[in-house]
């Protein structure tokens, strides 16, 4: 049979509270990757004929978040979810098949419940299913009415009588349809509510009085079916994310210490027998390898990893990592840094654009940028790459097992040959040839026994002040 699915993601989300007109609630990101993504991600396992997402209010957003795996359709006015539904129909309508139908704001829903809930839908020859939850606070669901264990209708919260308030069987927002009926049906919605919208949940009572098979499956982990309407709920939601992705993660072979404070994206991998201390964020298509310690206070983004590196308090964009590093603590490598094999950079220190050569040394408070430094080079304390004349960037190289005097400044371009040397607290702006030492600074001269007489000096001055 074919299977289509409908994402809702027009809605304004107004209890986000936003000022921005832009930004729709199912773009706002979890771990990185938009809610609305996590829904789609949910669904892909489950090899459907056709995707199609309802776009609106900060419609662009959306797009952009799905229209890889999924078809695009526009809701200009946010009239209700059935509203929301029938913009679908110039793909969908009058097609045989099932439709599945779950909501952009519900990114904790797995692919395993989905698919169980189709099987369910099928072997059941149901003509609608809807997954429900028990929860013991329903406040702000619609509650699933039944009479004598069967479905009669859903009743949303705003239009609850006390007493139907009081069932705790909620609508979770995530339907099957058989698709001919649902589009036949829709047609024949009205906004008669409290909220003056076009319900999808209005449909299921035209079901039932049509004779049609409605049932409720009910899902096993109620976290699962947890709509995200407004910002304490998004972390809510962030938070067992997390903690799902943590935990794949120590049961394949991670060690992360403190759980609570790690955040791993969904698209990032992390081998076994690294160790993930505190506070450490792993984030954006990272890819880190095994036997590596990672923070504590550690940021990665878009970079790889190699093997049994130690990364303490470091943050780290777009950098790629060699094998046997240690980095930090304080470190910041962005925008295309390349560490190779058993490099040191040690604390305060800055890389941009840099290649660093294997077992190269940079150990403290140096800002290196637009280079590229060979295998076994020393680069001393407080030395700088002056890669910038405020209009235009230009690059230096430094050759293997260079030597980089402390407090060195290499005005680029330049390029110190291998084995070169360059003395403590030189300013250099021509070429050093390999095997040469650059000496650039003033010379010194010391004056005899002048130290005191200075001393006396400065004291004369003070007590005559
Ligand atoms: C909806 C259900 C409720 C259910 C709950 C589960 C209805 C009427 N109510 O309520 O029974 O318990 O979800 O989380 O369906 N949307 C549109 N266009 C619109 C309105 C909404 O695309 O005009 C989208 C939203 O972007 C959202 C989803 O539909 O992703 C649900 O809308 P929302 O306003 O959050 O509905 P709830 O009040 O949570
Ligand atoms: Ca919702």
């Amino acid at each position: 049979m074919n299977k289509f699915a409908i994402i809702l993601a027009a809605g304004k989300g107004t209890r986000m509270k936003s000022l921005r007109s832009d930004v729709s609630k199912v773009s706002f990101p979890i771990l990185g990757r938009p809610m609305v993504r996590y829904v789609l991600e949910a669904l892909k396992p489950l090899g459907m004929d056709e995707i199609v997402t309802v776009v609106g209010f900060g419609g662009e957003m959306t797009k952009s978040a799905v229209e890889n795996s999924s078809e695009v359709v526009w809701q200009k006015e946010q009239k209700g979810t059935g509203h929301a539904v029938m913009m679908a129909s110039p793909i969908l309508e009058g097609k045989e098949g099932m439709t599945i139908i779950c909501c952009g704001d519900t990114p904790l829903l797995t692919d395993k419940t989905l698919s169980a809930l189709l099987s369910s839908h099928e072997t059941n020859h149901n003509d609608l299913t809807i997954l429900t939850s028990i929860l013991d606070h329903p406040q702000g669901y619609g509650r699933i009415v039944k009479k004598h264990g069967r479905v009669e209708r859903i009743v949303e919260q705003k239009d609850c009588t006390p007493k139907e308030a009081e069932i705790k069987e909620v609508n979770a927002g995530v339907y099957v349809f058989d698709n001919a009926e649902l589009f036949k049906d829709l047609k024949k919605l009205t906004p008669n509510n409290a909220a003056g919208e076009y319900y999808l949940t209005d449909v299921i009572a035209m079901f039932v009085e049509a004779g049609k098979k409605v049932s409720t499956f009910s899902v096993a982990d109620v976290n699962e079916t947890m709509g995200v309407n407004d910002r304490y709920q998004l972390s809510k939601a962030a938070k067992i994310i997390r903690h799902r992705i943590n935990k794949a993660l120590m049961l394949s072979g991670v060690s992360i210490e403190d759980p609570d404070t790690t955040y791993i994206s969904p698209n990032s991998v992390v081998g076994q027998d690294t160790i993930v201390r505190p506070n450490t964020y792993i984030l954006d298509h990272s890819k880190v390898g095994s036997g590596n310690v990672i923070g504590p206070n550690t940021y990665i983004e878009r970079s790889e990893i190699g093997d049994d590196n130690i990364i303490d308090s470091c943050h780290l964009t777009d950098v790629k990592i060699g094998n046997k590093t240690t980095l930090g603590p304080y470190f910041r490598a962005r925008k295309n840094v390349v560490i190779k094999d058993g490099a040191h950079v040690g604390n305060f220190n800055e890389f941009k654009n840099i290649e660093f050569g294997e077992g190269s040394k940079c150990a403290h408070l140096s800002y290196l940028g637009d280079a590229t430094i060979g295998k076994e080079v020393n680069i001393g304390c407080g030395s700088i790459i002056a890669n910038y004349d405020g209009v235009n960037k230009f690059s230096s190289t430094v050759g293997d097992h260079a030597f980089i005097g402390s407090g060195t400044i290499l005005v680029s371009p330049v390029n110190v040959g291998e084995n070169g040397f360059t003395a403590a607290g030189s300013t250099i702006n021509h070429d050093v040839p390999a095997h040469d030492m650059a000496i650039a600074r003033a010379r010194q001269e010391n004056k005899e026994g002048y130290a005191d007489v200075f001393h006396a000096k400065a004291m004369d001055k003070k007590e005559n002040k």
